[in-house]
């Protein structure tokens, strides 16, 4: 862990996240404690955490994307849905987010692997609003208690075969209308087809679930073979 004083880094994305040419930051809801290992650096009332763009997909999605880089978070207050949570990486960031300045977000992390939980557990103990799931992402009866309102944010990251169809399926259940849903595709996670077949096969799916494509996102440096597909729901699904 590195941990450093000195002005705020980079610019401003929104209250809680700053981003530089090489990472972007989250201002910490856990303040003084690290997740992965992340450089720290300290403020006068808080502390801001690295958000490793090789050890997250939406670290790395705000660096690549063409567009506005804010309109791939989700907002303070919101409740999200995490899919493939895996030891708390990327949630513990959107936790910063969602929870920033006291606000009362929550983020439903759902993962199948009780190894992942245990970390996930220990994480949520420091992280009020963090809700750890030993859940299948196919399985919705497991966690759907949790969002009883729906999700304004969907983020999925399962590295198995059939992810288009888990996200499409767990969009059209939670995801509000107006709401940002983000799709993290291993490329070879679904054998038996190559890599441009797959993105058409994938595009056509968003669609039939009417979810608006609003960009293919690259993560190749960072996480090669992985695409981020931005879909919005529009306001009047
Ligand atoms: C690539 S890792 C996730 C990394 C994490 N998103 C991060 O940024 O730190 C993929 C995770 O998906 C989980 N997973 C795979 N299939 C799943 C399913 N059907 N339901 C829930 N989790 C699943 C695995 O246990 C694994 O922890």
């Amino acid at each position: 862990m590195g941990r450093s004083y000195g002005k705020p880094p980079g610019r401003r994305l929104t209250e809680a996240v700053r981003i530089e040419r090489s990472s972007p930051w989250t201002w910490s809801a856990n303040p003084r404690s690290t997740v992965y290992g992340e450089t720290l650096r300290k403020a006068k009332d808080g502390e801001w955490r690295r958000w490793d763009p090789r050890r997250s997909k939406v670290s790395s999605g705000l660096l690549r994307t063409t567009a506005a880089p804010e309109r791939l978070l989700p907002a303070p207050g919101s409740h999200v849905l995490y899919l493939g949570a895996g030891h708390g990486t990327t949630v513990s960031h959107i936790h910063d987010i969602v929870c920033h300045d006291q606000a009362q977000g929550r983020v439903v992390a759902v993962d199948l692997s009780p190894r992942c939980l245990r970390d996930l557990t220990r994480l949520a103990q420091a992280r009020p609003g963090l809700v750890p799931v030993l859940g299948d992402a196919r399985r919705h009866e497991s966690w759907r208690m949790w969002l009883p309102q729906g999700a304004s944010w969907v983020f999925q990251d399962v590295a198995q075969a059939h992810q288009a169809s888990i996200f499409t399926a767990a969009c059209e259940r939670f995801l509000l209308p107006g709401g940002r849903g983000m799709l993290s595709l291993k490329v070879e996670s679904d054998r038996g087809t190559d890599a441009a077949a797959l993105r058409v096969k994938v595009e056509e799916e968003l669609a039939a679930a009417e979810l608006v494509l609003d960009e293919v996102i690259d993560l190749e440096g960072f996480e090669d073979d992985h695409l981020l597909f931005v879909v919005g729901r529009p306001e009047d699904a």
